[in-house]
C-alpha cells in the first residue's frame, strides 16, 4: 500500500470533490458515463493514454484527472496517474502522499527504477506517479527521452494511464503530449471557463497534432434541471 502523509491543503484546494462511497449517486454516475464515453473513444488507440487539461488556471483538471483514474479502475482495469504538472502539482496533496521523489526525479535522472518512484494502490488497481520536488525546466522534462521511455512502459504495464497537466493556454507542457498519447480531455468549469479560452485552447491543440477527446462540464448546477438528482451535473460529450 502506498504511504499515506497528514498535510494541510492549500486553501485553493478541497479534497471534498474526490470520488468516494460518500459520493452522491447521480455524481458518481454522471463519472461512469464519461467513462464509457472515453473507453469508447479510445478503443481503436493503441495506447489508451489521456491527457487531462483545461483552458486556464484552477478549472479542476487535477481533480477530475484523479476522479476520472478512479472510475476507469472501478471497472478492473489497471491505471496509472502521472501528476505531469510540475509546476503547481497537487496529487501528493489530494491523496497524502509522500512527494519526495517522483516524475521529476525519473526525469532528471536522480531515481533509474521507475517503480520505486511509483506509489502502488493508493486505489484498488490504481497507481500513481506524484510529480516530485519542483523543477527549474518542466517543459524541457517533458520534451526529453526519458518521458518517451516511461510512456513506452506505462502503456506496456497499465490498461489506462491518464497524465494531469498545467493550463494549456498558459504553457506549453499539456501540449507536448500530442504525439505521445491517445488525446485530450479538457475540463471546463462552469462560471469559469470562457468561450475565448476554449477557442484558444483548441487552436493551440490543432496547431499542435492534438486530438481532443472530449469535454469535461464540472461545477454544473442541476438547479432547474431535470434530474432533481441535487447540485451537481457532470457532462462528458465528443467534439
Ligand atoms: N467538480 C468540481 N466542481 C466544483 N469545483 C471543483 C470541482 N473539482 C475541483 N474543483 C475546485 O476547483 C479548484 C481547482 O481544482 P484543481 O486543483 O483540481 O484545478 P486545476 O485546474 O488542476 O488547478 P491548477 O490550474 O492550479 O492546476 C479547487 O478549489 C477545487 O476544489
Ligand atoms: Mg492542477
Amino acid at each position: 500500500m502506498a504511504k499515506r502523509k497528514s498535510e494541510r491543503l492549500p486553501i485553493s484546494l478541497s479534497r471534498k470533490f474526490i470520488l468516494s462511497d460518500e459520493t452522491q449517486f447521480a455524481i458518481r454516475e454522471a463519472y461512469k458515463a464519461a467513462r464509457t464515453n472515453l473507453i469508447f473513444s479510445l478503443a481503436s488507440s493503441e495506447r489508451k493514454m489521456v491527457v487531462v487539461t483545461s483552458c486556464g488556471p484552477s478549472e479542476g483538471k487535477s481533480t477530475n484527472c484523479l476522479n476520472l483514474a478512479i472510475t476507469m479502475a472501478e471497472t478492473g482495469a489497471s491505471v496509472l496517474l502521472i501528476d505531469c504538472d510540475m509546476r503547481k502539482p497537487v496529487q501528493h496533496t489530494l491523496l497524502r502522499l509522500d512527494n519526495k521523489i517522483g516524475l521529476s526525479s525519473v526525469l532528471g535522472g536522480i531515481v533509474h527504477d521507475i517503480s520505486k518512484a511509483i506509489n502502488r494502490g493508493v486505489r484498488t488497481r490504481l497507481d500513481v506517479l506524484t510529480a516530485g520536488p519542483i523543477p527549474p525546466n518542466p517543459a524541457e522534462l517533458i520534451s526529453g527521452s526519458i518521458m518517451d521511455q516511461l510512456l513506452d512502459l506505462a502503456s506496456r504495464h497499465y490498461d489506462y494511464v491518464f497524465i494531469d497537466t498545467p493550463p494549456a493556454t498558459v504553457v506549453t507542457d499539456a501540449l507536448l503530449f500530442n504525439s505521445r498519447t491517445a488525446g485530450m480531455i479538457f475540463v471546463v468549469k462552469e462560471g469559469n471557463t470562457t468561450h475565448g479560452g476554449i477557442h484558444e485552447a483548441l487552436e493551440k491543440a490543432k496547431m499542435t497534432n492534438g486530438k481532443v477527446l472530449g469535454f469535461l462540464k464540472v461545477n454544473c448546477s442541476a438547479k432547474g434541471g431535470k434530474s432533481g438528482y441535487g447540485s451537481y451535473k457532470y457532462n462528458y460529450s465528443y467534439e
